[in-house]
């Protein structure tokens, strides 16, 4: 048991023990512990076999860049798999061969350019242990100068420049990796088509009764009573016949999911005289009863909560209200232009009818900026 004493200006205030118990230590006196534990030291350095066997080392090298090269080759694939296993029929097998090559392409893109690298750093780089001693943190200019030396070196001991085929490999499956998830930012934007008509176009046109979602039973207008709300998709949009229409009648849409989701509309009926209407759509509405897309023109969310006191919409997604007795003008949130209203108007039978499409792009305002 040792003490060493350390002069603070009070004797015998702090003592530094090397080791256990109190040695005498009076009472009131700090007392700072040494490390029990013995700093172990590095153990002793093993050579790897590509330290020493120049074949092995070629080896691997073979290795790596093989393994970067089935990179490329497996991020590429992903690619060509995107093209030629299409998923925009929405046939559950073509969804199901996208993906399962697409992904097996990115898988493969990733696996063996994470590998190839690791492999890289165990087999061939340098094996040395080195300590990198605490310094000051300053940039002065020999801390420069070392860092660059640093460099210099780390490039000299991984074969960086040296080893041309393992490097040019590498960066070719650096630049080819991301390209699977650049080519699936196509699927964002429509086919071959002008996004204005696409969504200006859905599957109302005159005379198409409105009916109730998801039932599909059509909606007479003795049954819209004043303050109700109704949830509506065109009387057309069914399970049964949608594979018999053309594209044109699905309202442009490949999937009937498609199709509704441009073509849904809530349907309310207000008292006549709170109906502030413009003079040329005073016809778009029958007896107090108005329909609205209820496709939110700021993301696109369903706007589905109708306050009938108020009159108003509201969308949940960012609190965009629009005003049902002013033709769904914005009177708060985000969204920039009002509901597109669907003229309607009754037939023989007394069923509330479409007079004909929106005459404006259903959703987000981003597509009536490119008129
Ligand atoms: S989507 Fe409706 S407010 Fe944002």
């Amino acid at each position: 048991m040792a003490e060493e004493e350390q002069n603070n200006g009070t004797d015998g205030a702090v003592v530094a023990a090397h080791g256990h118990g109190d040695g005498g230590v009076s009472a009131g006196t700090a007392v700072i512990a040494a490390d029990a534990v013995q700093n172990p030291g590095l153990p002793p350095h093993r050579q790897r076999v590509t330290d020493t066997n120049p074949k092995k080392a070629k080896g691997a090298e073979r290795t790596v860049y093989t393994l970067f090269y089935v990179s490329i080759v497996g991020s590429l694939g992903a690619v060509l798999a995107y093209m030629f296993f299409p998923m925009e029929s929405g046939e559950l097998l073509d969804i199901r061969l996208h993906t399962l090559f697409v992904g097996l392409g990115m898988a493969l893109g990733l696996l063996a350019l994470g590998i190839g690298a690791v492999h890289w750093g165990k087999a061939l780089m340098a094996d040395h242990e080195s300590i990198d001693e605490r310094h000051p943190v300053s940039s002065s200019e020999e801390v420069r100068q070392d860092s660059a030396e640093v460099f210099r070196i780390a490039d000299e001991e991984s074969g960086f420049s040296r080893r041309s085929l393992v490097r040019n490999s590498l960066i070719g499956a650096l630049i080819a990796f991301p390209l699977p998830g650049v080519t699936l930012l196509r699927s964002l934007a429509p086919q071959d088509r002008d996004p204005v008509q696409l969504l200006k176009h859905t599957m109302w046109e005159s005379g198409v009764r409105l009916a109730r979602d998801p039932s599909g039973v059509p909606i007479r207008a003795s049954e819209v009573t004043i303050g109700s709300a109704f949830h509506v998709i065109p009387e057309t949009l069914n399970h049964s016949d949608f594979e018999e229409l053309s594209l044109d009648e699905r309202g442009g849409s490949a999937t009937l999911l498609d199709a509704k989701a441009k073509a849904i509309v809530l349907l309310m009926r207000l008292d006549q005289s709170d109906l502030k209407e413009d003079d040329d759509r005073k016809d778009w509405s029958y007896n107090g009863i108005v329909a609205y897309s209820k496709v939110c023109t700021h993301v696109g969310c369903p706007v589905a909560l109708y306050e009938q006191h108020t009159h108003h919409l509201l969308c949940p997604c960012h609190q965009s209200q629009f005003d049902v007795s002013e033709h769904a003008k914005v009177i708060f949130g985000p969204a920039k232009r009002p509901l597109p209203q669907l003229p309607i108007t009754v037939d023989d039978e007394g069923y509330l009818v479409a007079q004909s499409d929106f005459h404006e792009p259903v959703g987000p305002s981003f597509w009536e900026r490119l008129k």
